[in-house]
């Protein structure tokens, strides 16, 4: 059985670096054949978080996300950095699928974290709360963030620098998030 692995995107800009590195991660996963099985989730339809919507009448993108989040292995995430935090859209999203306490589709889960920056940081600063949100809804980061400063490059056609150092550490990120849980079903 393939290790079910979701990716989500904090930033909802079409040329967004995250995206691409989120999706050269993807290739990676993929060139591990039978390994894992990637898929995004879109937040972008996301309504903002409202308590009274969440008691009744519950939006159906709301419900399918959190089916989407329960039913995976573990989550890539990777977020953009702004003045010094991830997105709200991305905050949003964690709201939502935070809900309700005790009963959350984040709980357990393993989450490897990423970022990129046309900055010298890279995202770090943002990645570091990002990890501390997981933790209070419930999820579990694994392995050691991956910030990509400078990363104005990630939309080369042939991001050459990916393929000689990056690609290696996103594969070693999703190693460690795969070695973090047995797989649904097979213990
Ligand atoms: C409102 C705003 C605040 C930002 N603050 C930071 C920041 O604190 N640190 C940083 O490295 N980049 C910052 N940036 C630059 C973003 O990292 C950059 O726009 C990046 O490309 C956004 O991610 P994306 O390409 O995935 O959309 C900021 C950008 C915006 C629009």
């Amino acid at each position: 059985m393939s290790y079910r692995l979701l990716l989500m995107c904090g930033s909802i800009r079409r040329e967004s670096l995250n995206r691409r590195l989120l999706s050269l991660a993807e290739g990676v996963a993929d060139s591990s054949p039978g390994h894992f099985r990637a898929s995004f989730l879109d937040i972008r339809r996301l309504p903002f978080y409202d308590g009274d919507k969440e008691v009744v009448d519950t939006p159906a993108e709301v419900v399918r996300a959190k089916r989407t989040v329960g039913e995976c292995d573990g989550l890539a995430i990777a977020t953009p950095e702004y003045n010094g935090a991830p997105s709200g859209v991305l905050q949003n999203a964690l709201d939502w699928l935070s809900r309700p306490w005790g009963d959350s589709p984040l709980t357990g889960k393993p989450v490897v974290t990423l970022s990129a920056s046309p900055g010298p940081e890279g995202g770090r600063t943002a990645q570091e709360r990002l990890r501390g949100i997981l933790m209070r809804c419930g999820a579990e980061p694994v392995g050691d963030p991956l910030a990509v400063p400078c990363a104005d490059w990630l939309w080369d056609p042939q991001p050459t620098r990916f393929d000689s150092v990056l690609a290696g550490r996103v594969r070693a990120l999703l190693d460690s998030l795969a070695s973090s849980r047995p797989l649904a079903g097979s213990a």
